[in-house]
């Protein structure tokens, strides 16, 4: 299934084979999402993001993730509705959330269970909650050090979703030869390596909060399949539609801070032919 989007001659002068769509939208999600027709009912194969978290962290000059958990779990709840209209009927939603502590009295906050009971009322189902492991973070003095995040993996309807899981194996524990398989399950506690500032410096990525392009491989090739379209609503720095490039499947990415947008589009670039033709088209929506 194609998004009309992306099939729209106005917008992509030149459809054909053997080339991957990328459209990033400068906008607000929640206003973008409700919009019938960049996303169609039944739409988008795989919904991969990180919401803001309401931190009130800078994203670039302009603007600041300010609301409160209230307001926090509306969003999620607004988003949620959208995103079970426009995920196929065998399509999947991964909402990476951290706990975070109370900006005033200090609490931890676990965000992912407000977001379960958010998403709950939209009809999704909750089919595993992932623990992002990792050890590069702030060390604490008078709490435990926070070493993970969850990312929970919600799917439309629980008998019928995309699983490649042949495609995410890992080694096995055991250097036991008589073992003949195809490596095991990775299981629901994932280590991935954050990106710390001196892979951001390196790499130019001048933002908060990125991805480990690592993660976002594992999630795409588990839950979609090559020419299917993945939607990232709050795409921060594009990691979700870089990779999604380098797997051979088409992406959205919407993306409120205009000041990104640059970034977004010089890591959608090829860094390496053998991921094949990529068309980028960017709009500006100010509904
Ligand atoms: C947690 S970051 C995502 C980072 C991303 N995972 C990456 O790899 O770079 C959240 C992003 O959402 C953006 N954002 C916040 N509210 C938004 C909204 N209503 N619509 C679209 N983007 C929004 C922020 O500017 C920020 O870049």
């Amino acid at each position: 299934m194609r998004l009309k989007t992306l099939e729209n001659k106005e917008i992509f002068k030149d459809i054909s084979e053997n080339t991957t769509y990328h459209l990033l939208i400068i906008g607000d999600a929640l206003k973008v999402l409700k919009d019938e027709n960049i996303f169609p009912d039944e739409s988008v194969n795989l919904v991969v993001t990180s919401p803001p978290y309401g931190l009130r962290k800078k994203y670039g000059s302009k603007y600041c993730d300010k609301f409160n958990l209230e307001k926090w779990t509306i969003m999620i709840e607004t988003v949620g509705k959208e995103l079970f209209r426009i995920l196929t009927p065998n399509g999947s939603l991964f909402l990476n959330v951290s706990p975070i502590p109370h900006p005033k009295t200090k609490e931890i906050i676990p965000l992912d269970s407000y977001a379960y009971f958010s998403l709950k009322k939209s009809g999704f189902y909750l089919r595993n909650k992932i623990i992002w492991h990792f050890h590069n973070m702030q060390n604490c003095t008078k709490r435990l050090s926070g070493r993970w995040e969850a990312i929970l993996w919600f799917v439309k309807d629980i008998k019928n979703y995309v699983f490649n899981l042949d495609a995410i194996r890992v080694p096995y524990l055991t250097n036991d030869k008589r073992i003949k398989g195809k490596g095991r399950n990775p299981t629901d506690v994932w280590y991935f390596d954050r990106v710390n500032n001196m892979v951001k410096k390196k790499l130019r990525i001048n933002h908060p909060c990125v991805f480990p392009e690592p993660m976002i491989e594992r999630i795409i090739k588990m839950s979609s399949n090559p020419g299917d379209i993945v939607l990232d609503l709050f795409v921060g720095s594009g990691t979700t539609m870089r990779v999604a490039r380098k797997l051979n499947r088409n992406s959205i990415g919407i993306e409120i801070n205009p000041e990104y947008r640059e970034l977004i589009c010089r890591r959608l670039e090829p860094d390496n032919l053998m991921y094949g033709k990529c068309i980028l088209k960017v709009i500006n929506y100010d509904n």
